[in-house]
């Protein structure tokens, strides 16, 4: 397992849309091994592989609580099958928009199928922080980030912070 690079804004890989995965095999698993490894040390709750520069529709997620088991999960090829009217608003934050935190509001309940580790099929009902984070990495897949459902000026304000703070950060590493 590896530590990827998490590509930030406004890095135009971002936009892709990613390609469904064929077959479900020991490179996608090991490609998952490290997404989850490198998603746990940034420290976040979802990844997608565009976000580590690989198009392929792929999502981990690990929604357990700070004093819970680790609960690592996989999503190969995710759909929505169906949602509801209701929505939940929720304070998101992306690892490709370090540092900056706004609040969205999507469907509170979505219907998903996708393919586990295994490449096994799964159907099932997310909601609540898990119907927020499937919703907001599967935004990934299509080349959509969270700020995309901001207003054009909160969005520019979120790219230019995190650019700052690269430049700073870059400064710092030059010192
Ligand atoms: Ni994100």
């Amino acid at each position: 397992m590896a530590i990827r690079d998490i590509l930030i804004v406004p890095n135009p890989v971002l936009k892709q849309v990613s390609k469904p995965v064929e077959r479900v095999d020991d490179d996608t698993r090991a490609l998952m091994d490290d997404m989850l490894e490198t998603m746990y040390a940034a420290p976040g709750i979802g990844l997608a592989a565009i976000q580590v520069g690989v198009p392929q529709r792929i999502i981990v997620m690990d929604l357990a609580g700070k004093d819970e088991e680790p609960n690592p999960q996989y999503f190969i090829n995710p759909e929505i099958l169906e949602d509801v009217e209701e929505t939940l608003p929720w304070e998101e934050g992306c690892l490709s928009v370090p540092d900056y935190f706004e609040e969205v509001e999507r469907p509170e309940r979505v219907k998903i199928r996708y393919l586990n580790y295994d490449g096994e099929e799964v159907t099932e009902w997310a909601e609540g922080l898990y119907a927020v984070c499937i919703q907001h990495e599967m935004d990934h897949l299509n080349g959509v980030l969270f700020i995309d459902h901001l207003s054009r000026l909160k969005r520019q304000r979120a790219i230019r912070k995190v650019q700052k703070a690269a430049r700073e950060k870059a400064l710092e590493a030059a010192e």
